[in-house]
C-alpha cells in the first residue's frame, strides 16, 4: 500500500497543501495572500484570517488533484514552526482535527528542514536526481540565511547563520527604500537585468567564520540613496536598474564568500540551495558557474519548491513517518524553532 502524506504549510502568508505518495509529488496547491501588498509587508493578524479562509479549499483541491479521497491519506504533516504564531495555529489546528477525524498519525515538521528536503521531492518514481549525503545546503529565505551540512534526511548541522537580517530581508527592506512593493526580491531580480552590477559600491560585512550579516549593507544602501537624492530628487527612478543590479550582486557576493569557505574547509562535493531567495536568477547562474569552476554537483530546485510550499512539508513528513516520528494532540506551534 502507498504512503500518502498530506502536507500543510501555513507559517507565513501562503496557505499551501500537497499530497506526496511514496515520495512522489501528486499535488501542490498554494493560495497567496494579496492582502499584504498594500502594507509593504506581512500583517500577522490578516495572515491568520486569510489562512482560515483558504485552508479547507486548498486541502480539498490538493487531495482531489492527487486523485485520492480523504480516506486514502496515511498521515498528515504540518509546519510546527518557525513562523508567525497566529498563522501556524491555523495549520496545526487543522492537522489535529484531520488526524482525529481520520484516525491517522500527525507529523510535526520544521519549516527550515522542509526547505532543505524539498530536494528530495520526486517528480516521478524513477527520478534519481536527489543530492547524495553529506551535502552542503545554502538556505536563503525571508527569515533565514544558513549554511547547513546535511548528513542524512533528518540529520542536519547548521554551520553558519545570519547574525542580523536574512538575505531575503535585505532584498525586501532595500526594495522598500526604493518604494517597490512587497516582496521586493522578485522585482529587484527583474529590474536588475537592465542594470550594471558594478555601478554602485556597497558595503560588505567583515565577520569571521561562516556567519552572515546583512544589516550593514542595508544601511549603506539607505545612505547611498539619501545622499544622492539630495543632489537629484529623481535619483531612484533614474538609477533604478543600476541600484537593483548592484544590490543584488553584493548580496550574492556575500552569500558566495561564506559558501566557498565551507566548501573549501569541508571538501564537500555536492551543494544545494533552498528557500525563497534561491528563485533569484543571478544567484542560480552564479551557483552554476561556481559548480563548474570547482567541479561540484550543484542542486537547484524547481521554482515551485523555492518559496514556501506544502510539498516540502509533505516530503519531510514522509521521512519522519518512515521513522515513526509522530506528534501528539497536545503539540503547540513554535514561532522560533531551530533545525
Ligand atoms: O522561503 P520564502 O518563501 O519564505 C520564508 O520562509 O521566508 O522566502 C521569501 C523571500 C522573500 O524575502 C522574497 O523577497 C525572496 O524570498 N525572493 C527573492 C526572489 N523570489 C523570492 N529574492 C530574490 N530574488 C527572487 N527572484
Ligand atoms: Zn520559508
Amino acid at each position: 500500500m502507498s504512503i500518502n502524506i498530506l502536507g500543510i504549510e501555513s507559517s507565513c502568508d501562503d496557505t499551501s497543501a500537497s499530497v506526496i505518495s511514496d515520495g512522489v509529488i501528486k499535488s501542490n496547491f498554494i493560495a497567496n495572500q494579496e492582502v499584504h501588498k498594500r502594507y509593504g509587508g506581512v500583517v500577522p493578524e490578516l495572515a491568520s484570517r486569510a489562512h482560515q479562509q483558504n485552508i479547507i479549499p486548498v486541502v480539498d483541491a490538493a487531495i482531489k488533484q492527487a486523485g485520492l479521497s480523504v480516506d486514502d491519506i496515511t498521515a498528515v504533516a504540518f509546519t510546527r514552526g518557525p513562523g508567525l504564531l497566529g498563522s501556524l495555529l491555523v495549520g496545526s489546528s487543522f492537522a489535529k482535527g484531520f488526524s482525529l477525524a481520520q484516525n491517522i498519525p500527525m507529523v510535526e515538521v520544521n519549516h527550515l528542514k522542509g526547505h532543505v528536503l524539498a530536494h528530495f521531492i520526486k517528480e516521478d518514481p524513477d527520478d534519481t536526481n536527489q543530492p547524495k549525503f553529506p551535502f552542503l545546503c545554502l538556505l536563503v529565505s525571508g527569515g533565514h540565511s544558513q549554511l547547513i551540512v546535511v548528513k542524512d534526511h533528518l540529520e542536519m548541522e547548521v554551520v553558519g547563520s545570519t547574525i542580523d537580517d536574512a538575505a531575503g530581508e535585505a532584498f525586501d527592506k532595500c526594495a522598500k527604500v526604493m518604494n517597490l512593493p512587497y516582496p521586493g526580491g522578485p522585482l529587484i531580480d527583474k529590474l536588475a537585468k537592465g542594470g550594471d552590477p558594478n555601478k554602485i559600491k556597497l558595503s560588505k560585512p567583515r565577520i569571521d567564520g561562516y556567519n552572515y550579516s546583512f544589516s550593514g549593507l542595508k544601511t549603506s544602501f539607505l545612505y547611498h540613496i539619501r545622499d544622492n537624492i539630495k543632489k537629484n530628487p529623481n535619483y531612484i527612478e533614474d538609477k533604478k536598474a543600476d541600484l537593483c543590479a548592484s544590490l543584488q550582486s553584493t548580496i550574492i557576493a556575500i552569500l558566495m564568500d561564506k559558501l566557498d569557505k565551507v566548501v573549501k574547509d569541508t571538501g564537500i562535493k555536492e551543494v544545494a540551495v533552498a528557500g525563497g531567495v534561491s528563485a533569484n536568477s543571478r544567484l542560480r547562474q552564479t551557483l552554476m558557474d561556481y559548480a563548474e569552476q570547482r567541479q561540484l554537483k550543484m542542486h537547484i530546485p524547481p521554482f515551485a519548491y523555492t518559496t514556501d510550499n506544502a510539498a516540502m512539508i509533505a516530503i519531510t513528513g514522509h521521512y519522519q513517518y518512515l521513522k515513526g516520528d509522530f506528534a501528539s494532540q497536545d503539540i503547540t506551534p513554535l514561532a522560533r524553532f531551530g533545525i
